[in-house]
């Protein structure tokens, strides 16, 4: 069975939600551990809860590049068995960009939410992007994560209607109810190997 790493930096709702479904529905995968770059994220007492193996790798203080603080990260994922060969990686609220030898070495095993419809409002603050803009629509959406900022491969989106009354708070509750239905369905497609990935586009079967 594949290894599940999840990246976290704070709340870990979506972390709870994929945790939660894979016991739920069977999803064929072993949560082997939680990371977190921040010792004081909520999402760390809750996985630990759920009977997951939970690892702090601070980032605040570290002395080193990108490219050192993510070797740090692999060797933890590798010491639980989430490899390039036998795992995947979920990041989930993981407020970090991750460094390009991260992300070639884990080649499509790296997962991330990201809170809108890419390629809209990458970055940061993609709620208050979308109500800014105007935008009628938006959503969320689970990708590959490649060198840019959210730009890899899109596996599943969801969309929600923005409401003329809608405000920051309101549509981001209203986007994160969809985060927790398709992230997991996301991992569950992956642990079956139901997707396969061919340039920009993935394939789902
Ligand atoms: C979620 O809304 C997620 O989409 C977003 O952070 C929140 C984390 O919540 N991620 C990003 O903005 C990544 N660029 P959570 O810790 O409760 O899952």
């Amino acid at each position: 069975m594949l290894n599940l790493g999840i990246l976290i930096s704070g709340r870990g709702s979506n972390m709870e939600s994929i945790l939660k479904s894979i016991k739920k529905k069977k999803i064929p995968i072993n949560p082997a551990v939680v990371i977190s770059n921040k010792s004081d994220a909520k999402g760390l007492i809750i996985a630990k809860k759920l009977g997951v193996s939970i690892e702090v790798i601070e980032s605040k203080n570290f002395k080193g590049n990108r490219t050192e603080y993510d070797k740090k990260i692999i060797s933890t994922l590798v010491k639980y068995g989430v490899t390039p060969k036998n795992g995947l990686v979920c990041l989930a609220g993981f407020m970090r960009i991750i460094s390009p030898e991260f992300v070639k070495k884990y080649k499509n095993k790296i997962i991330n939410m990201h809170p809108a419809l890419l390629p809209s409002f990458p970055g940061l603050d993609s709620q208050k992007q979308a109500l800014d803009y105007g935008a009628k629509y938006s959503g969320c959406t689970v990708h590959f994560v490649d060198s840019g900022m959210d730009t890899g491969p899109v596996i599943i989106q969801a969309v929600v209607e923005i409401k003329e009354n809608d405000t920051e708070k309101s549509l981001s509750k209203k986007i994160l109810k969809e985060e927790h239905r398709i992230y997991p369905e996301a991992v569950n497609l992956f642990a079956r190997k139901k997707i396969k990935v061919s340039g920009r586009k993935t394939h789902i079967s």
